[in-house]
């Protein structure tokens, strides 16, 4: 029997590498893209010798808006069908919004924002026309409230929240049978702070998560149709517990908590 198959954006490294490689225990072929080639090939490599299914790497910046138009023809030329498309890919910047440049931010909110909603809007006909699919959206626990210093990436994540909630909604009105999970990892050990200028940021150690953690919680999730998942008892508790508290407050002291340590010292 022919395996379902899973297209996993962000796929070269951390939370993306995961999935792949729990989506390929669960026995799906894969679709895995990001940018580095030479990161692609090596879990191909390893996944294919591990779970003997199927794995096929395409490269696309998704930066750019071609990147998402080749994906999908690429899907067309292969008559793949997705069954299950993982939207991880992101990245964020922690510093002074006037230290980029208007493209810097652009970039982000291509990668995050624009390029999940096109491949979204690419694959979902399929999927509806099948009456049947799965879709999950990472955001992050940075969606449910401001983010200063990483103002732009917090704001897309809120984006991604409000949009899988609300397209989850639209679905379900329709009758049509394609669950929609919006997945909010809290700090988890990956390269994304290195990349975003933020490993010292102040969680507590007991906050971190590997990034298979976070997979096998938002894979459940999508399994027991849940819109949201929110991954950790530290994010579920500081996400349940900020909603008793003013929204100023706490965007205050999330910005405290966030606030570059260089920017600190340039002030003394
Ligand atoms: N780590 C955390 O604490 C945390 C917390 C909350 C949410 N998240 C979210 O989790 C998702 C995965 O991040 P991660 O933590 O696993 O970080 P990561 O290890 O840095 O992985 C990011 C992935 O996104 C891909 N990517 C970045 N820019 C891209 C571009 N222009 N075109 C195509 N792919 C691009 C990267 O691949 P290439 O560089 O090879 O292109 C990489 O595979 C992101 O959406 C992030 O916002 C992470």
């Amino acid at each position: 029997m022919k395996n379902k198959l899973a297209l996993i954006t962000g796929a070269s490294s951390g939370i993306g590498a995961s999935f792949a490689k729990e989506l390929a225990a669960q026995k799906h072929d894969l679709f895995i893209t990001a940018r580095r080639l030479d990161r692609l090939e090596s879990l191909k490599k390893e996944i294919e010798q591990k779970y003997n299914v199927l794995v096929h790497v395409f490269t696309a910046d998704l930066i750019d808006p071609d990147g998402v138009k080749q994906l999908l023809e690429e899907l067309n030329k292969q008559h793949m069908k997705v069954d299950v498309l993982i939207n991880n890919a992101g990245f964020g910047a922690r510093v002074f919004i006037l230290e980029k440049q208007p493209d810097d931010w652009d970039n982000i909110i291509r990668v995050n924002v624009n390029s999940l909603v096109a491949l979204t809007m690419g694959i979902l006909p399929s999927m509806v026309e099948r009456q049947s699919g799965k879709i999950l959206n990472v955001s992050s626990t940075g969606a449910f409230q401001p983010v200063p210093w990483l103002t732009v990436y917090a704001a897309t994540k809120s984006f991604i929240l409000s949009f899988s909630e609300g397209l989850a909604v639209e679905l379900k009105d329709k009758n049509i049978n394609v669950q929609v999970t919006c997945l909010c990892p809290g700090p988890t050990r990956t390269e994304f702070h290195s990349l975003a200028e933020a490993d010292d940021i102040g969680f507590p150690n007991f906050a971190w998560m590997e990034s298979d953690q976070v997979v096998r919680a938002g894979l459940n999730a999508l399994e027991k149709r849940e819109r949201v998942c929110i991954p950790g008892v530290y994010n579920k508790l500081t996400l349940y517990s900020q909603r008793l508290v003013p929204r100023n407050i706490v965007t205050h002291l999330v910005g405290n908590m966030h606030k570059p340590k260089s920017f600190l010292a340039k002030k003394q």
